[in-house]
């Protein structure tokens, strides 16, 4: 029995979300895997009511399950950034979520805004560090609202933390098993601290992997190469920043964030699966929403789980679905948010 958490979240976060569950629940009945489901009401709702974001007993409870799925964060609301902070980078933080695997994984061409690239072309892994750099909060204000004033925000990077996100990355490539090609993406001509630890871990481990070939490149030439020639990639790794950055390129080449769907992996412990895109406030409550991304997820949530059979046949079902739909785009999709979930358990 799979013990899931149960974030749905804000706008279409439920939405699409009740979509990714369909498809859990027939991928179980499909192939005879139980589960159970706690939902948690973290949310805009639940901090307009209560002030409460998300209480650390909620942090408690997270670990004891198998894994966490998570809708979507985000509302007009809220003061800016107060939820995603407190929601989304508490959970990675506290739980350790040191990766965040985020598949760039093409469909179809027409869903491509580059020229003469499709499928074959578009197909690589970012796999990016989720704890540390500017993503910590270090630094501070001081003399705010002045003249005199002075921000600093650090990017903070241990050697542990960087070693720990390369091994994974070279563990991963091995297994991924497809170009065996993994690429660092950094900045260490500028960074020539912390980037270059980044360089030295980098060549480091790589001496460890010898069947893997290994590639560097600067993050700006990474984004240029990104859209003129995406084939040359297999597995990126970066930092946590760049990879934020990089990723949202990643996503609009597979399709936009209605495709493109994340993980952020303990290894050892307890993961969070979500959608990369917001919670969309202006799709809300219209049905229209593309759930595709959640169902990914939820497909990489079952992988995760241990039942690749199941993980195996909801890819099948996506990729069927997908080519019926007209577009990726909410409201564009020639179906609605509940009849692409509808398609892809039918698929199942
Ligand atoms: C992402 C998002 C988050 C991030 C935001 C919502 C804090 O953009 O998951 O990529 O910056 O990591
Ligand atoms: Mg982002």
């Amino acid at each position: 029995m799979h013990k899931i958490a149960v974030i749905p979240g804000d706008c279409t976060g439920p939405e699409v979300t009740g979509e990714a569950m369909k498809v859990l629940k027939a991928a179980s009945e499909k192939f005879g895997f139980t589960y159970e489901l706690t939902e948690y009401d973290f949310g805009y709702d639940r901090y307009s009511r209560t002030g409460e974001i998300l209480p650390p007993e909620a942090l408690k409870e997270f670990r004891h399950f198998d894994t966490i799925f998570l809708g979507a964060i985000g509302h007009p609301d809220a003061p800016e950034g107060v939820l995603e902070k407190g929601i989304i980078l508490q959970t990675r933080f506290e739980l350790d979520l040191y990766i965040n695997l985020r598949p760039v994984k093409l469909y179809r061409s027409q869903d491509c805004p580059l020229k003469d690239k499709g499928p074959e072309e578009v197909d690589f892994v970012v796999i990016r560090e989720n704890t540390e750099d500017l993503y910590t909060g270090a630094g501070g204000v001081f003399k705010k609202g002045t003249d005199d004033e002075v921000a600093i925000q650090e990017s903070i990077n241990t050697r542990k933390g960087v070693e720990r996100c390369i091994r994974y990355a070279f563990e991963y490539t091995r297994k991924r098993n497809k170009r065996k090609k993994l690429t660092l993406c950094h900045k260490s001509n500028v960074l020539t601290y912390a980037h270059d630890m980044w360089r030295r871990v980098f060549t480091e481990i790589g001496e460890e992997y010898s069947d893997v070939e290994t590639d560097a490149a600067y993050v700006d030439a990474t984004c240029m190469w990104m859209v003129k020639n995406p084939e040359w990639f297999d597995v990126i790794v970066t930092t946590n920043m760049f990879g934020d950055i990089i990723t949202d390129l990643g996503a609009i080449i597979q399709g936009g964030l209605g495709v493109a769907a994340g993980g952020n992996i303990n290894p050892d412990s307890v993961s969070m699966f979500e959608p990369m895109g917001g919670s969309a406030p202006r799709h809300a409550g219209k049905n229209r929403i593309n759930p595709i991304a959640a169902i990914g997820a939820c497909q990489m949530m079952i992988a995760q789980l241990g039942e690749d059979d199941a993980a195996v046949a909801v890819d099948r079902a996506i990729v069927e679905t997908v080519n019926k739909m007209d577009a990726m785009e909410a409201g564009k999709m020639g179906y609605s948010t509940t009849e692409v979930g509808d398609l892809v358990a039918t698929a199942i």
